[in-house]
């Protein structure tokens, strides 16, 4: 197929003819209905859209072959808090050093839309407090701080974001001076994005001349650090450690120490952070072992005999359950980049033009959103350290209004760790 280069940008676009054949071919015809309402700038907006679908690939083919072939499962030890307890001060040490020699670098995602919390605003920007501000951002750098202060070196962070709330993200961090981080150590970068499609396969438009695209995931992080220059960076540097963490968790540990020694001293390409499960049943992906290499093995994908099975001691045998909290050698992430990542599929609300181009607000998942997860990187790695954390103390997700892993909850647990509300 002929495709032309557009006047205004660098992007190659189909003609209207040949986007109708390439859509109808597809069945995704609708995509043109209100092309003939639009300006001139607003058509070629949205044949730049179409021309870049890529409609051949799975998740608009056959929603049902993306689902994952999982290998054989086997249960993988952690370094727990006990064994660790008096080889804290020698893995900090280690730790602290590497961040001296400019070693560590740190990576927020917060790309996410917080779909679960209903807030129309980057997540970073929810505010946590009661009688003072307290932002989830704030809630992270001062956590980092605590680390740069120890260490007196910066650890650069590099701050993912998605084209939604990119530039309301920046605003916000600069309007507040990066709470205390020093602005020449903080980098923006984009991910990318992915269209949303209906119950029947059907792509969604969310204006006359928008396809709905949202962001790919967390698993594209490092492919999105290359595309946006920031390999250089990290090479330039010398960084040779990426710690990765979500931006939802408001007692997350960012450069932890004892952690980056723990990991650097037992030679593994990455580490996990990870909690002792409650119960059998709670919901959370546990770090293990699959066809002998790491793995993320998620509560729904996990058999009664597996979640139930216990060690000789009566500790449950898949019990290290993970908090979104990684460290990856960046020479072992080089390996990543070009691979193929599994696509997720979740079930959304997801906002819409009806064919009358009414936009509507679902109150129910009304579509699907395809996702690449941190989580399969880990299985791209040879190996992986379990580093077991106290969950009271560094894991208090902020992920729905209320109920489980809310923001009343996450408060309660910022209030047991003394921080002022
Ligand atoms: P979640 O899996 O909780 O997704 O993200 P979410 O989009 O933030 O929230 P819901 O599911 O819509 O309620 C876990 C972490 O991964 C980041 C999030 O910002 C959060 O730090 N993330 C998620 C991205 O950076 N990009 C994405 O595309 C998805």
């Amino acid at each position: 197929m002929k495709i032309h280069r557009c006047r205004h940008s660098n992007v190659n676009f189909m003609t209207y003819t040949e986007a109708k054949q390439y859509l109808t071919a597809h069945g995704q015809e609708h995509l043109l209905r209100f092309y003939d309402t639009l300006t001139v700038s607003q058509q070629q907006h949205l044949l730049e859209q179409i021309s870049a679908l890529r409609l051949e690939r799975p998740q608009f083919q056959d929603r049902n072959a993306l689902v994952q072939k999982r290998g054989k499962f086997a249960p993988l030890g952690a370094l727990t808090q006990e064994e660790m307890q008096n080889k804290k001060a020698e893995y900090r040490k280690i730790g602290i050093q590497a961040i001296r020699n400019g070693k560590v670098g740190a990576v927020l995602l917060a790309g996410g839309q917080g779909s679960r919390l209903g807030f129309d605003h980057p997540k970073g920007m929810f505010n946590m407090g009661k009688t003072r501000d307290l932002y989830i951002f704030q809630c992270l750098i001062e956590n980092l701080l605590r680390v740069t202060r120890e260490a007196e070196a910066f650890v650069p962070l590099m701050i993912m974001t998605s084209v939604q709330n990119d530039a309301e993200t920046r605003a916000f961090l600069k309007e507040h001076h990066y709470f205390g981080y020093s602005a020449d150590n903080v980098h923006f970068f984009q991910q990318e994005t992915e269209p949303a499609v209906d119950e029947a396969g059907k792509i969604l438009m969310n204006a006359p001349d928008q396809i709905v695209l949202s962001p790919n995931g967390n698993g594209g992080w490092f492919s999105s650090m290359q595309r946006a220059g920031l390999l250089d960076l990290i090479g330039k540097i010398g960084m040779e450690w990426l710690n990765v963490f979500a931006v939802d968790n408001v007692l997350q540990q960012i450069a932890d120490p004892v952690f980056l020694g723990a990991t650097i001293d037992s030679g593994c390409a990455s580490g996990g952070k990870v909690v002792s499960k409650a119960t059998p049943d709670e919901r959370v992906g546990v770090l293990c072992l699959e066809d002998g290499k790491p793995s993320i093995v998620e509560y729904y994908e996990m058999t009664e005999e597996m979640r139930t099975r216990r060690n000789a001691d009566g500790t449950l045998a898949y019990r290290f359950g993970v908090i979104l909290n990684y460290l990856f050698r960046v020479d072992s992430l080089m390996h990543t980049l070009g691979s193929d990542f599994p696509l997720h599929i979740a079930h959304k609300k997801i906002p819409h033009l009806s064919p009358d181009g009414t936009l509507i607000k679902p109150a129910q998942p009304n579509g699907y959103k395809f996702e690449t997860l941190v989580l399969d990187m880990v299985h791209m790695q040879d190996s992986c350290l379990a580093f077991e954390v106290e969950r009271e103390k560094e894991f208090a997700p902020v992920k729905n209004a209320e109920g489980v892993d809310s923001v009343q909850t996450a408060r309660a647990l910022l209030e047991q760790n003394g921080v002022i509300l």
